[in-house]
């Protein structure tokens, strides 16, 4: 009997110790949700040239006849294996509390940050057209980094306050369930817009978005979103965007234990949806450049 009790009382120890390593190890959320970074890439893909079209479709596996989107949420999955722990810090970039500035040699230390990882890869592709890559690099992966990152940069969220992870611990109720206010800005005011306004259909979302940067409300702001010198500097620029919009509408007035709901969803959403047009219209930019194609005008999505 007491063998019995003993193993007993050790396998629930194991068990207390088991489900305590595993919410240590829970990894918090961070980045758009697969929908922001699915349509980030969706945008970019119908603006790429003849060149970077081909470039995208060489590198990427062959089963995917050229669709960069159905990868672009792979930085996400392989974030946590530890081959690719190295790429986590990529995703975000934390900045001092309620300073509401962004300062690459200060919050960048190493490079390691998403401004550092979209110039690294960058550098990596520009090498591509040359033919001159360092074997080293797998430019398959950096594609898909630079993918990802560049949606990334443009989650207000992802460049947000460094003791409470970017809005990850600020925990509070978004309409009737639990959340917090990282969540809120990766998804939950994409998922809610999907259901309210798009019937949950990923097309139906895209074609609104397009059709409002080629002839809609923004149309008169996409070449000011491309405006960009030498393309190695313009992530900076692009994390100072979001690190404003993050003080200004993402923490503003919102307290840890808060309700969120239609006042918030009705002023933030519009912000949300142009973050991600820019990025898929930036990264199409940023395509085009390292392969090849002029950047003249904006060729328009088919
Ligand atoms: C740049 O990418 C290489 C792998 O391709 C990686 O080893 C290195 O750590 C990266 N550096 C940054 C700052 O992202
Ligand atoms: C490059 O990376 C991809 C994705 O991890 C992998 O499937 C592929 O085999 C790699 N290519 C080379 C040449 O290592
Ligand atoms: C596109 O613009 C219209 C206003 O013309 C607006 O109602 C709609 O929400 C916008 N769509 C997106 C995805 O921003």
């Amino acid at each position: 009997m007491d063998r019995i009790r003993g193993l007993l009382k050790l396998s629930a120890l194991a068990f207390v110790l088991f489900v305590g390593l595993a919410s240590i190890s829970l990894p918090r959320a961070r980045g758009w949700s697969k929908e922001g970074h699915i349509m980030t890439c969706r945008i970019a893909q119908n603006l790429l040239g003849p060149e970077a079209a081909h470039a995208v479709e060489n590198l990427l596996p062959h089963d995917l006849n050229g669709d960069l989107s159905a990868l672009c949420t792979w930085p996400d999955q392989i974030r946590h294996w530890y081959r690719y722990r190295w790429t986590s810090p990529l995703h975000f970039i934390d900045t001092p509390d309620k300073a509401c500035t962004f300062d690459y040699s200060r919050d960048c230390v190493k490079d390691a940050c998403v401004d550092g990882a979209i110039q690294n890869f960058t550098s990596q592709l520009l090498h591509y057209r040359e033919g001159t890559a360092d074997r080293r690099y797998n430019l398959t992966e950096a594609l898909l980094f630079l993918s990802h990152f560049m949606g990334d940069i443009h989650q207000p969220m992802h460049v947000g306050f460094t003791s409470d992870e970017g809005g990850n611990t600020i925990d509070l109720r978004w309409y009737r369930h639990k959340s917090n206010l990282h969540h809120v800005w990766d998804r939950e005011i994409i998922l809610t817009a999907l259901k309210d306004f798009y019937d949950k259909d990923m097309d139906l979302w895209q074609k609104d978005i397009e059709g409002n940067f080629t002839d809609g409300i923004w149309f008169d702001d996409v070449a000011s979103w491309k405006d960009c010198g030498d393309i190695l500097s313009c992530p900076d620029k692009y994390a100072k965007e979001s690190i404003n919009i993050a003080c200004k509408w993402g923490y503003k007035g919102v307290k840890e234990g808060a309700t969120l709901t239609d006042d918030y969803f009705d002023s933030r959403m519009p912000i949300v949806m142009k973050r991600i047009a820019q990025g898929g219209v930036r990264l199409a930019m940023f395509l085009n450049q390292i392969f090849g194609d002029t950047e003249e005008g904006l060729a328009s999505p088919t």
